[in-house]
């Protein structure tokens, strides 16, 4: 326990969200952190498998958030402003954020974010939502399989220095709670807070729109406050994207091939 909050730092597991989605279900107090050094079976979005080499941070945060389902996908977001927070607040870095929850540095991956709820039915408010994060620290690219460490950095390899695992989790955990109770009182100050860290703004990306990939230029959250993200395709019409990836254009990098995998 650390500032009241239970703190369960295991050397290994398969995933984190996995334990933490057990734990949550047999009724784990909110606030709950959940820590692994490695992970066996890391959970990436769209299921896929997030590789989880030692030296990274690894966990999930266990929160009963007062919101309406269809303000749960804001969630994904208020984490990604409280660990970019967190990291600026640890090391000399810039944080952005790629729709929905990428955390980029140096324009490569630094982290993700994967928020998943419990398999139970979910009353209109207090749901149970679990908040995992894996971040890039004191591992380095070669750490990765080869395909995909040119579209990653790590903390160590921008700075030069290694990091406490648990304490940089458990100030990701103080600042997510405090972005998501923000979410909660004042959801316009949430989303312009997330603006400020749009990596996609104003690049070229393509996305697949009804069953065709497209061209566009990444043009901010909807205004709805619904947390999806508009797209300027190439005929000047905005499109609204709710879920799915958006992938950058080679143009704008080295990036487009971590697409395809994860990291
Ligand atoms: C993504 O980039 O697709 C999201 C990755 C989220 C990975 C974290 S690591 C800790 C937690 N446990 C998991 O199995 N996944 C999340």
């Amino acid at each position: 326990m650390v500032n009241d909050r239970v703190v369960h730092h295991f050397s290994s597991l398969d995933s984190t969200n996995r334990y933490a989605l057990d734990l949550a279900l047999r009724g784990a107090t909110p606030g709950t952190l959940i820590l692994a050094d490695y992970q066996t079976r890391g959970r990436g979005r769209h299921d896929r498998t997030f590789c989880s080499p030692p030296g990274g941070l690894y966990f999930s945060l266990i929160l009963q958030p007062t919101l309406n389902i269809g303000e749960r996908p804001l969630i994904s977001l208020a984490a990604g402003i409280g660990c970019c927070l967190a990291l600026e607040a640890t090391a000399p870095i810039d944080v952005f954020l790629k729709w929905p929850n990428d955390l980029f540095a140096d324009n490569r991956k630094l982290g993700g974010i994967l928020v998943e709820c419990p398999a139970v039915p979910a009353s209109a408010q207090n749901c149970t939502v679990i908040v995992g994060v894996g971040i890039n620290v004191n591992s380095v690219p070669e750490d990765f399989p080869s395909e995909i460490r040119v579209t990653l950095t790590t903390l160590k390899t921008l700075t030069g220095e290694t990091y406490d695992i648990s304490r940089l989790g458990q100030a990701m955990a103080d600042e997510i709670e405090q972005m998501v109770n923000l979410l909660i009182i004042d959801r316009p100050a949430l989303l312009a807070r997330w603006q400020e860290r749009d990596y996609l703004l104003g690049k070229s990306v393509r996305v697949r729109l009804e069953e065709r990939m497209e061209d566009a230029i990444g043009s901010g959250l909807a205004r709805d406050g619904s947390g999806s993200y508009c797209l300027k395709k190439l005929d000047g019409t905005l499109k609204k994207i709710l879920a799915g990836d958006i992938l950058l254009t080679p143009e704008n990098g080295t990036l487009h091939a971590f697409q395809e995998g994860e990291t």
